[in-house]
């Protein structure tokens, strides 16, 4: 269970110092919410600041999860900034295909993402050309939003294509995660976690990430739930 903090919650007066001290916490990726102020009603950062903190997190795995209308500007400043894996949104149509070849091209590993509203169905295409599948469980944009509950029947529904098709695409959720809500990810067949708001707010981070593990793995579907 792969455990990913998101940047997006940090104090933004001293990233780099936060970043380390996911590091220093246990966690085992970063999450870089890169938001355009079109592809979603919000700005956040860009591959300047992603350069900047990449030293003082040498161990995490960068997750660059690109809210942006034209990421096909955005893929080799990423890269370049230390980006090991570049998300985009499949909203974005028939460019897809072509964005997460350029992705895979560059070395990096390739992610998708849908959105709350958007159909499970649209994804099917892409299942064997990613390494992650990103089911988004808020609307994106903000941290510190609620959970949708409606999400987690994609979910379970990505894992049983991953299963049937025997395919290796992790499977991460974003947005309201706490340890209830890990929890029931994880019982759907999630195994990645982002989560800003329970994770960078806390005083005790490395408790905080413990607790939130300890609760994906205690739901984690066993083999008999699945032939069940
Ligand atoms: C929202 C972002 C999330 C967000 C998560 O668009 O993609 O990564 O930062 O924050 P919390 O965990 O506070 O909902
Ligand atoms: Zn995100």
């Amino acid at each position: 269970m792969i455990i990913a903090p998101s940047l997006l919650a940090a104090d933004f007066t001293r990233l780099g110092r936060e970043a380390a001290r996911a590091q220093r916490s246990g966690a085992d990726w970063l999450h870089l919410d890169i938001m355009d102020g079109q592809f979603v009603p919000n700005i956040s950062f860009g591959p300047d600041v992603v350069a900047a903190v990449r030293p003082h997190a040498k161990k995490l795995f960068f997750d660059v999860h690109l809210m942006c209308l034209k990421p096909e500007i955005l893929l080799e400043p990423f890269a370049r900034a230390g980006a090991e894996e570049i998300i985009v949104h499949v909203e974005l149509g028939d460019r897809v295909g072509p964005l997460l070849w350029k992705i895979r091209a560059l070395g990096l590993k390739v992610g998708l993402a849908l959105n709350p509203p958007t159909s499970i169905a649209e994804v099917q295409p892409y299942l064997d050309k990613i390494d992650l599948l990103l089911v988004m469980t808020v609307n994106p944009g903000f941290g510190g939003q609620s959970f949708i509950h409606e999400c987690l029947p994609k979910i379970q529904q990505a894992d049983a294509w991953r299963r049937d098709r025997k395919l290796g695409y992790r499977l991460e959720v974003d947005g309201g995660i706490n340890n209830e809500t890990a929890a029931e990810c994880a019982r759907a067949g999630a195994d990645t976690f982002v989560a800003g708001t329970a994770l960078f707010r806390q005083r005790n981070m490395g408790a905080a990430i413990r607790r939130m593990r300890q609760a994906a793995l205690d739901h984690k579907p066993s083999v008999a739930d699945l032939q069940r």
